[in-house]
């Protein structure tokens, strides 16, 4: 078993961000190298625990905030300098915001905000990664999942799904919807490039945005959504999986 390929992960100390870092450091044959991105690295103290004990796994804690262009920038030059002519082989779209209120009491201002991280942002990092992920496609022939492929996955919600409304959350879940369908654009403009793009639904998680009721603890759904992860394959793409591995309506 030995590691392979690179992945960066945004929105990664706390919750399913800072978990899927700490299964993938885990993992006997997880990625090589990991860049962990926070808005606030300095604060990140779980990251730099994770980075102190990573073993053969090179952890790097890079600043992003997926909503500032200059961020997104400098993160994408370090980045590089790192993987050179590797590219980057996996881009997870994690980082996101979350808030709960009725049609009546929606304000604009906020809407946009959220609508700027997860839909703007989700764009913005993507944009600036696809040419390192082109490079690490480039290199790559196979069509399984695998830290050595280059894969862009999404992480969107339930409540993205237009055929699955509840009535709930709506602001997040237009951003959800719409993410959902900005994954769907990329996976065709990425097409014929060897460069998976997948819109993944992680469960109802017990996180600081799932809250104390969520069914799910967050080892749990990193770990099922890790299995899935593995599991996709070139027809995969364009497609929003559940953490089970089952496809949702849209
Ligand atoms: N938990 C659930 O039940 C659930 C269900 C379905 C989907 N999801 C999705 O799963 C993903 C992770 O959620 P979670 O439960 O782990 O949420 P969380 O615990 O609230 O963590 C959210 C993460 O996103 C980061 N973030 C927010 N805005 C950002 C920005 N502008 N730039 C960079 N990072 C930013 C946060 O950073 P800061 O610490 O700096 O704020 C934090 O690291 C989200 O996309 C969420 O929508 C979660």
């Amino acid at each position: 078993m030995f590691r392979t390929g690179s992945l960066l992960i945004t929105g990664a100390n706390r919750g399913i961000g800072l978990e899927t870092v700490r299964q993938l450091v885990a993992m006997e044959s997880g990625p090589k190298i990991i860049f962990a991105c926070s808005r606030n690295p300095e604060s990140a103290k779980e990251l730099e625990l994770i980075q102190r004990n990573s073993g053969t796994c090179q952890v790097h804690i890079l600043q992003l905030d997926i909503s500032d262009n200059d961020s997104i920038n400098t993160a994408r030059d370090k980045v590089e300098s790192i993987v050179k002519d590797s590219g980057l082989n996996t881009l997870i779209n994690n980082a996101g915001v979350c808030r709960n209120r009725s049609f009546e009491d929606l304000i604009a201002a906020e809407m946009m905000s959220e609508y700027n991280t997860m839909v703007v942002g989700t764009a913005m990092v993507t944009k600036a990664f696809l040419p390192l992920l082109r490079k690490a496609a480039e290199r790559s022939t196979i069509k399984k999942m695998a830290w050595n492929k280059a894969a862009i996955l999404n992480i969107s919600s339930l409540l993205g799904s237009i055929a699955l409304n509840t009535g709930l959350y709506i602001s997040y879940g237009a951003c959800k919807a719409a993410l959902n369908h900005l994954n769907r654009s990329i996976s065709l403009h990425v097409k014929n490039s060897g460069i998976m793009a997948t819109v993944l639904h992680p469960g109802w998680v017990k996180t600081d945005m799932g809250g104390p009721s969520a069914p799910l603890e967050v080892e749990e759904s990193v770990k099922d959504l890790l299995k899935v992860f593995l599991k996709l394959d070139s027809e995969s793409t364009g497609k929003f999986i559940d953490f089970k591995g089952e496809e949702i309506p849209w």
